[in-house]
């Protein structure tokens, strides 16, 4: 069903952090977290700053470069454990976090529709352009099916979802997004969402496996430099909310495997010595020739380790769909 702008607008406003929507209390968390992350010791942005309309449509082109494998597999598994997964919980709701564009939803969607119990379909995140976009895709693919996008932040605003009071809402968090956060912010975000969800509910997540170096550090540094332009982008939303003088030709795309911590560590290394002006904050900021700002991590899993992080925040983890040793969708449930 279309809606009026008014109407799009009702269904946006619940405290969105969206960048694309203008809202003042966005300016004011981006403005907190710039000024805290460029006058740490070691520089740092957090990552959800990538997404504005521009950087969700860079992402979604990440996606289909051809070293980008984890959209691939992810979707590969889903194709073909799609209607196992519809078996193990058939869901009435199904919330995603993180949806971004939904490309891959109507994978899990098909077979829950197929088992006739699915009512709702929930996406959640901070780009309402993408929300707005996967909205109208689905609508039209999906017509008996109720979508109701919530733009909030997965990291602090998942309270704001409430309870299925009925139960039967499975929770997906594909992409390995979840590789995304910190190993205190999963057990904060697990904790988190386990207090969402009651005994008829469960989670379905996705994530990335470790692999060998070469693949894992060609998926983020592809050849056509989208993922260097997408690093980037954070830079280009800074100096437009922020009125800084960022020069992102200054600034050289990185993106490291370490294997101790078995993660992708993405930064952007100041090329020389300069000086930036965040002017709406009245910041100098100085760099040294190769100092990094900190922008990502992507971890990678074991099915062992996720089986821990989940009994750590009060999941069992009941189902483990596994492509390849590539990739793996786990569904969880609370205990
Ligand atoms: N699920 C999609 C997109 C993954 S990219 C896929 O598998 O391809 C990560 C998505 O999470 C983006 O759409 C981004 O806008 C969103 N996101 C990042 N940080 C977020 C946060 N803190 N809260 C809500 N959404 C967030
Ligand atoms: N969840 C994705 C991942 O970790 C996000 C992502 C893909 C990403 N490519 C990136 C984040 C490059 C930062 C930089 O794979």
């Amino acid at each position: 069903m279309p809606t009026t702008p008014s109407e799009d607008r009702a269904v946006l406003t619940d405290h969105g952090l969206a960048l694309d929507e203008g809202l003042p209390e966005t300016w004011t968390a981006l403005a907190a977290d710039v000024l805290r992350g460029l006058t740490d010791e070691h520089k740092h942005l957090p990552p959800k700053w990538f997404y504005d309309a521009r950087g969700s449509d860079l992402f979604d082109q990440i996606c289909e470069q051809p070293e980008y494998y984890p959209t691939r597999a992810e979707a590969e598994l889903l194709s073909a454990q799609g209607s196992a997964i519809a078996k193990a919980f058939p869901a009435r709701e199904l919330v995603e976090l993180g949806s971004g564009s939904s490309t891959k939803t109507p994978l899990l969607l098909r077979p829950l529709m197929k088992e006739g119990t699915l009512e709702r379909y929930v996406p959640v995140d901070v780009s309402a352009s993408a929300l707005g976009q996967a909205q109208r895709t689905l609508e039209a693919a999906f017509p008996g099916l109720l979508i109701e996008r919530r733009v909030l932040d997965f990291t602090t605003q998942l309270h704001l979802l409430g309870h299925a009071p009925q139960g039967g809402r499975l929770v997906a968090f594909l992409g390995s997004t979840i590789g995304n956060l910190e190993p205190v912010e999963v057990q904060a975000f697990l904790a988190a969402l386990r207090s969402q969800l009651g005994p008829g509910d469960a989670v379905l997540i996705g994530t990335d496996l470790v692999k060998d170096t070469a693949t894992l550090e060609a998926a983020y540094n592809d050849a056509a430099g989208i993922t260097a332009a997408f690093n980037k982008n954070v830079l280009r939303v800074v100096n437009r909310e922020l009125d800084a003088d960022f020069d992102e030709d200054a600034f050289a795309h990185e993106s490291i495997w370490n294997p101790e911590l078995e993660r992708i560590e993405t930064r952007l290394r100041a090329l020389g010595p300069q000086q930036v002006r965040v002017r709406s904050l009245s910041l100098d900021v100085d760099f040294t020739e190769g100092e990094a700002i900190f922008t990502e991590i992507s971890r990678k899993f074991r099915r062992e380790t996720v089986a821990e992080l989940y009994t750590a925040a009060g999941f069992e983890l009941t189902d483990w769909f596994e492509g390849n040793g590539v990739y793996g969708l786990s569904i969880a449930r609370p205990v």
